[in-house]
């Protein structure tokens, strides 16, 4: 269990982005981080798998696809040691601070994308999950949610300059899937989560995000903006 960063310590917000491949999660936080800071919040932006220098040294191994042939159940047990020390190094101690955390990606990818895999034991998720997240439990996730022949079409427009990873190599199935599981954790969650349509221009998607964020956390946003500028992230 994580020790450092008990409730009672956390001052800031942590607030998960989450979605299919190609969903434009990226481009989005750094518009809602823009947001906050001219509003004098302190932001942290950081993404999974990765985010740390441990984690980022596990993020190859699973994104090369060097660790599939290994099953996955390690795969998950990798996705979680990486967030493990990522909470530990950073997430946590930027809520301590009172910063506002926006991830990209984070323990809903490991539920849609190795959860759905055949075969994955369910429990087996969850105690890993316990062992790992309890002490960096969203505040607030945003699902980008868009039909997966836009998600396959983006991302083969993307692999013209960038090589595919392990996961965006998967066929139309498996990517409908993840879409569906996304879905369904938002369904099954829906104080923490919210759904946004992520078909559009930058700005009508980035204006869903921000009415959302406020709905959901207009109270926490007015008490950092007034709490200023003093933290230091
Ligand atoms: P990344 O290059 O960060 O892509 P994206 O911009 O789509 O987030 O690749 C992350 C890939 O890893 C993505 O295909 C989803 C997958 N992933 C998992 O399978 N499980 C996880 O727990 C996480 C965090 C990511």
């Amino acid at each position: 269990m994580i020790g450092q960063a008990s409730s009672a310590l956390r001052r800031g917000c942590f607030i998960t982005f989450e979605g299919p491949d190609g969903s434009g999660k990226t481009t989005q936080i750094a518009r809602l981080a823009e947001r906050l800071k001219t509003r004098g919040i302190p932001v942290v932006t950081t993404r999974e798998p990765g985010g740390s220098p441990g984690a980022d040294a596990i993020r190859h191994i699973v994104l090369s696809g060097a660790a599939e042939g290994l099953g996955v159940e390690t795969e998950a047990l990798l996705f979680a040691a990486a967030r493990y020390d990522h909470i530990r190094t950073v997430i946590a101690p930027a809520l301590e601070r009172g910063a506002f955390v926006l991830c990209d990606r984070f323990l809903d990818s490991t539920r849609a994308y190795q959860g759905s895999a055949p075969g994955l034991d369910r429990a087996f998720l969850e105690e890993l999950e316990a062992a790992t997240t309890a002490e960096a439990q969203p505040d607030l996730t945003v699902i980008l949610d868009l039909p997966t022949e836009i998600s396959l079409r983006r991302m083969a427009e993307r692999s013209r300059t960038d090589s595919k990873d392990r996961f965006e190599k998967d066929g139309f199935a498996v990517h409908e899937a993840r879409r569906e599981a996304f879905l369904a954790i938002a369904a099954a969650e829906p104080d923490r989560c919210v759904v946004i349509e992520a078909v559009g221009t930058l700005d009508d998607v980035s204006g869903r995000i921000e009415r959302a964020v406020l709905v959901r956390l207009g109270d926490e946003i007015d008490r950092a903006a007034r709490a200023g500028t003093e933290a230091t992230v």
